[in-house]
């Protein structure tokens, strides 16, 4: 089959493009034909080696974590598939390589797609919905009449996580630049602050929920708009402990996680806020939980651009442009 490889940890050098055998199936893994394939930026963030210490990839390998399409074959443990069902995933870690003709997902990670959108659609929803189905719903708890603060509504996990909001029945609010204001408010956003222009520090206080995907900076000043026993749900870092132990890492990475944290568990302990670190698991019940809410049209995908599979590098190129609005999604077949 064909498919694109990182041959080094590299942020520059381009992902190749090569003939490589078949993935073989566990008992309990499906094989898929890949339709399409979303990008993330953490296909790019892995490919640079910036994730090695977690997700320790020997090269050369496949990259890719979201996939929609056909199953073509099942282990002998598989019984909830069978070949020829339309499906999607974003597979467990180590077992990603989407950007491939082929790829072996475990049936426990993996759902029917949605039946009222295309493969292309399916694809660009598993690793950012289920982002945003684990802040909001398993981490934070949001509920009916709170509030949550969304940043970067425009970005792949921020429009998946506008509409999920409001569904829970939250206010929203959200961070963009002018050219995507529209575009948020259609998703459902409540109050959109331009970025640029504004600070989200001085419009918003008094926040049940922040929902943090930038830097630093924006992290610690994301603690001042929520509201005592507030929570900060943070995607883009520092790993605490307590995800250490999630993982069940290492002492020494433990460690790591528990100094790379400190100052900001400091500071939320001082402000009376909750801190907590999220990165996404693989999870087939919570994709079926997103089926039905994309089948009863709560949540509708938002594409930028779909790039025909050649395209692989060009499609990861504008990915780490950040400035894709919505998802982008390359077509493999
Ligand atoms: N821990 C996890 O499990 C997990 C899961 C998913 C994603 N993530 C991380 O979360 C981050 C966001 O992911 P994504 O998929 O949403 O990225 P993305 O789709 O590449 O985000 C692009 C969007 O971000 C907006 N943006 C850029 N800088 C901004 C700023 N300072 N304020 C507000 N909006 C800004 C851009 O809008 P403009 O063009 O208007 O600037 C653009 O629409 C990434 O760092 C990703 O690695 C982590």
């Amino acid at each position: 089959m064909k498919a694109f490889l990182v041959e080094r940890y590299s942020k520059k050098e381009k992902l190749s493009l090569r003939e490589i055998p078949e993935p073989d199936i566990q008992d309990d893994e499906v094989l898929v034909q890949v339709h399409a394939a979303a990008v993330n930026p953490l296909d790019s963030k892995v490919k640079a080696g910036e994730f090695k210490i977690l997700l320790p990839y020997k090269t050369p390998f496949v990259l890719g974590h979201d996939v929609a399409g056909t199953v073509v074959r099942v282990g002998a443990r598989v019984s909830g598939f069978k070949p020829g069902d339309a499906v999607y995933s974003r597979p467990d870690d180590f077992r990603t390589g989407t950007f491939a003709e082929y790829v072996a997902v475990k049936e426990s990670s993996l759902a029917i797609k949605p039946d009222n959108i295309t493969m292309e659609e399916a694809a660009s929803l598993p690793l950012v919905g289920l982002t945003a189905w684990q802040a909001l719903v398993e981490q934070a708890k949001l509920k009916k009449g709170q509030k949550v603060f969304i940043q970067a509504g425009s970005g792949g996990v921020g429009i998946f996580a506008i509409q999920l909001a409001k569904h829970l029945g939250a206010t929203v609010a959200t961070t963009t630049s002018a050219a995507n204001v529209a575009m948020v408010k259609n998703l459902g956003a409540d109050v959109v602050i331009d970025y640029k222009k504004d600070d989200f520090e001085k419009a918003i206080r008094d926040y049940d929920v922040v929902l943090n995907s930038q830097d630093a900076a924006t992290l610690k000043k994301s603690m001042n708009v929520l509201k005592p026993q507030g929570r900060l749900v943070s995607i883009s870092g520092p790993p605490d402990p307590a995800f250490a132990d999630e993982i069940k890492a290492p002492w020494f990475v433990k460690q790591i996680m528990r100094a790379l944290s400190f100052g900001t568990r400091k500071a939320a302990k001082q402000l009376n806020i909750q801190y907590s670190f999220l990165f996404m698991k693989a999870s087939g019940n919570q994709l079926r939980q997103i089926t039905a809410l994309v089948e009863s049209g709560a949540i509708l995908p938002v594409i930028d651009k779909i790039f025909p599979f050649d395209k692989t590098n060009e499609a990861l190129e504008y990915v780490e442009s950040g400035r894709a609005k919505g998802k982008v999604v390359i077509k493999v077949r």
